[in-house]
């Protein structure tokens, strides 16, 4: 019985590794997509950066305890939400699923920013 238990276990924290490695976001795959003026199908030229420098006007947006988001489209109950409104209006791109790799690293990079003077 013990055997089964540990085995078990290292399946269980096996499990749990890769949901945790799958779920979080790259910063650095994230800022190549903040400065890509071609993310997620954008055509007005302007990349993320464009219109915040490296970050600037988001130092506090990926910070804890955040409930609204404010852009020119209106507020926001989730950051992934005013991401992609900027996406639509201001790259004027495709808005792209909350959930996938892309996101997740665009949330990361917004993430590192927060406690940063830029
Ligand atoms: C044409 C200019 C422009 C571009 C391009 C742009 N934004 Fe924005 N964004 C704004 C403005 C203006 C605001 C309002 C707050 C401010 O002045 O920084 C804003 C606000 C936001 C906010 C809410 C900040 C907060 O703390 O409430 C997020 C998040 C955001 N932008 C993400 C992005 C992302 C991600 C991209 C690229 C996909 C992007 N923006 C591209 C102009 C732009």
């Amino acid at each position: 019985m013990k055997i089964f238990g540990k085995i078990l276990l290292t399946l269980l924290l096996t499990a749990g590794f890769f949901s945790l490695s799958f779920a979080a976001g790259n910063a650095e795959r994230g800022k190549k997509l903040f400065t890509d003026p071609k993310f997620a199908g954008g055509t007005s030229g302007n990349s993320c950066n464009t219109c915040h420098p490296n970050g600037k006007g988001l130092e506090r947006a990926g910070e804890k305890g955040r409930t609204e988001w404010r852009n020119p489209g209106g507020t926001w109950l989730a950051l992934e939400d005013a991401n992609n409104v900027c996406i639509m209006m201001a790259n004027k791109g495709k808005t792209i699923d909350p959930r996938s790799q892309d996101m997740r690293d665009l949330v990361a990079y917004i993430k590192s920013l927060s406690g940063k003077e830029k």
